[in-house]
């Protein structure tokens, strides 16, 4: 019987999170941690892991079936990710990316920009039209992206929402490593942005926080790939300051950066927040993480910029 499996990394936002959905740029790597989907026509209805795919509980496998699978045979669907869920560092995006990938490539049309494209479908359908590009686009890419709202050099490709338009680059990045936080708080991307979208609708000082983030995101950009630390330490507890002012923080949050401060240049949430992670850029790898972990955080240490989506027939 006809399969596919395909396989896709999380992600970590460096800089830009919330501020993108506003045409601002961001800064997302690719992840080591991976989710592994595999699909199967098979049985006389659609399952995911042996159950029926349940619209409320597999959002992302349902809207991807929706988009690409429409009238086709039912499909045993099976997941395995190591991407920790509504932690922030791109769960959603990696099984939506993943479904997506295995779907094209059971159809034999598998490309990036277009797992890309249909992969932000199925996300927009699944939170309900919040929300820009940039996790989708950093998954399937994989290694580094930045999110602009012009074209620059190393463009991949451009996607569009409603009168959003969001330029999706590729860009070198030095080996860097970081120390992630994991709050062990569930955050929930859908919400966080919809909080920030009301303050932003309310409040002319949200929409200049949302341009301070932007600012800080365009300073970063040169500051990572000429490897400065200290600038860019600076810049992450600016960035944390500013989505703490938006709302987003949590006291958990806020303390896994203060206790991992003590031994990095820098510390700031990444994602949507309201719980999920932090990150914090550390020539001491192991004291950061020990110092994470002491206050409750479960720490992680990782070398940024792995590969994008793959895929092949079964
Ligand atoms: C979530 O990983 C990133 C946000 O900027 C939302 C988005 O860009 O869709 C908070």
């Amino acid at each position: 019987m006809a399969g596919a499996r395909a396989s896709a990394p999380g992600k970590v936002i460096l800089f830009g999170e919330h501020a993108v959905v506003y045409g601002e740029p961001a800064v997302a790597v690719a992840l080591s941690l991976r989710t592994e989907v595999t699909v199967r026509e098979a049985g006389d209805q659609h399952r995911v892991n042996g159950q029926p795919l349940a619209p409320y509980h597999h959002a992302y496998i349902k809207d991807a079936i929706e988009n690409l699978w429409k009238g086709g045979p039912p499909l045993d669907v099976r997941t395995d990710s190591r991407v920790p869920s509504a932690s922030g560092l791109g769960s959603s995006a990696a099984l939506s990316v993943a479904t997506t990938a295995a779907l094209l490539q059971l159809q034999g049309q598998l490309g990036e920009e277009r797992c890309a494209r249909e992969a932000y479908a199925a996300e927009v359908s699944a939170q309900r039209g919040r929300g820009s590009p940039t996790d989708t686009s950093t998954v399937t890419h994989g290694h580094a992206v930045l999110v602009d709202k012009e074209k620059g050099p190393g463009f991949l490709w451009d996607i569009q929402r409603g009168e959003r338009r969001w330029y999706l680059h590729h860009i070198d990045i030095p080996p860097l490593t970081l120390v992630i936080g994991n709050s062990l708080q569930r955050g929930r991307t859908m919400d966080e942005v919809a909080k920030v979208g009301r303050f932003v609708k309310k409040t002319g000082f949200a929409r200049e926080v949302i341009r301070d983030l932007g600012k800080i995101s365009r300073q970063a950009v040169e500051l990572i790939q000429d490897r400065e630390k200290l600038a860019l330490g600076v810049a992450m507890d600016e960035a944390h300051d500013l989505l703490t002012i938006l709302g987003v923080s949590t006291p958990k949050l806020d303390d896994l950066c203060n206790a991992a401060r003590q031994h990095a240049y820098g510390a700031k949430l990444t994602g949507s927040g309201g719980g999920g992670s932090m990150i914090a850029l550390t020539d001491e790898p192991e004291a950061c993480a020990a110092a994470i972990a002491k206050r409750g955080g479960h720490p992680l240490v990782v070398q940024l910029g792995g590969p994008g989506v793959s895929a092949s027939t079964l």
